[in-house]
């Protein structure tokens, strides 16, 4: 038995130009199929942790085999459902925000040559890697890709640069505590070394369409995300309103901070504050710190006690995402004005956390 599921654009641009469907199984999940039938809807981790494939049901009834922990109570009373986790129980009919046909962009398995790495911080890298020459990469500012081991694992990282960077992607690593692949990348990955990589991945990137100012907020290397869409609106001249916060533990992490601090100046339409959770980190003096302390998504709260005519976009540790999910939702934030990543190997940048068994970006 199948059921038929009928797409009806997104919120914002619903109905699309495109209204398609496509068939599904009841053990199938609604973005298994769609994209077994080349229809190019946006995810992430397809386990249900990012919310990149969130979609709204309008009509129907799906299943899902777990209660999966990307979606709040709040998105679920407003009809969101996931697309990689739900199965269907009838025919559906979704809003969701396919990728226009020129955003289809194809994934790519190629190998790539690690031109340099270089040190961002104590315990940050930049890979620059280099592409077979002639091949054009696209991607959209904020997606990942996927390194293949050889073991058959995979270790995904965001894209730190801006997509009109042609033949190169740079990436931010984080040395990741008995982290094989990131021990690899510290020790001793040698330059010019050949490695394959699967991209662009991931429903993450940004809208430029919309014409609301924008909230981005980062937590340790969800910066890199940030950062391609921040070359993406210069390299377009977007001059939108945009607020940047960035958290982290302590000064000796923020990397990139000369750059972020000189385009805040000269930028009119773009400002930037780091917020420190732990000031005395790496630091004999915690008092040399006079900027914002405490957890990111409280200081974002703080300075915009009402989001209602923001997009957000996050990126970082779950826990971070998490909060400010449910932070900004309650302070009017539309649901479908959020966007987010969750970053589970960032979560070195943040306290108290467990470290968690699955590699989205990051690790
Ligand atoms: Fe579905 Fe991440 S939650 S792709």
């Amino acid at each position: 038995m199948e059921y038929r599921v009928t797409l009806l654009g997104s919120e914002q641009n619903a109905p699309t130009d495109s209204e398609k469907s496509f068939t599904v199984g009841p053990d199938q999940s609604l973005l298994e199929a769609a994209l077994f039938q080349d229809i190019a809807l946006p995810y992430g981790c397809q386990s249900g942790g990012c919310g990149a494939c969130r979609a709204k049901l309008v009509a129907g009834q799906i299943h899902y085999s777990y209660d999966p922990p990307a979606l709040s109570e709040e998105e679920k009373a407003q009809g969101y459902i996931l697309l990689c986790q739900a199965q269907p129980r009838s025919d559906l009919s979704l809003q969701v925000e396919e990728r226009l046909s020129s955003q289809a962009i194809p994934v790519r398995n190629m190998p790539v040559r690690v031109e340099h790495k270089q040190p961002l911080c104590h315990d940050v890298m930049q890979l620059m890697l280099k592409l077979p020459k002639g091949e054009v990469f696209e991607f959209l500012p904020g997606q990942y890709v996927d390194f293949l081991l050889r073991d058959g694992r995979r270790r995904s990282f965001s894209i730190a640069n801006g997509p009109a960077t042609k033949g190169v992607i740079e990436l931010h690593i984080r040395h990741v505590p008995n982290g094989d692949f990131s021990d690899f990348v510290f020790s001793s990955m040698q330059d010019r070394v050949i490695l394959r990589v699967e991209g662009p991945l991931g429903g993450f990137y940004l809208r430029p369409q919309s014409d609301h100012p924008i909230l981005m907020m980062a937590g340790g290397t969800g910066l890199a995300p940030i950062k391609s869409m921040l070359e993406y609106m210069l390299d377009q001249g977007m001059h939108r309103e945009t607020h940047l916060f960035w958290g982290v533990r302590g000064q000796r992490d923020l990397y990139l901070h000369e750059t972020l601090l000189e385009w805040s100046q000269s930028l009119p339409w773009f400002d930037y504050t780091p917020v420190l959770s732990e000031p005395a980190s790496g630091q004999p003096d915690a008092s040399s710190w006079q900027g914002e302390t405490g957890y990111v998504h409280e200081v974002v709260a703080r300075r915009f006690p009402n989001m209602q005519d923001y997009d957000v976009y996050m990126s970082g540790p779950p826990v971070m995402v998490q909060a400010g999910r449910d932070q900004f939702l309650a302070q009017g934030l539309p649901v479908e004005q959020l966007f987010y990543d969750s970053f589970d190997y960032a979560f070195q940048t943040w306290p108290q956390q467990e470290a968690p068994d699955k590699h989205k970006p990051g690790g």
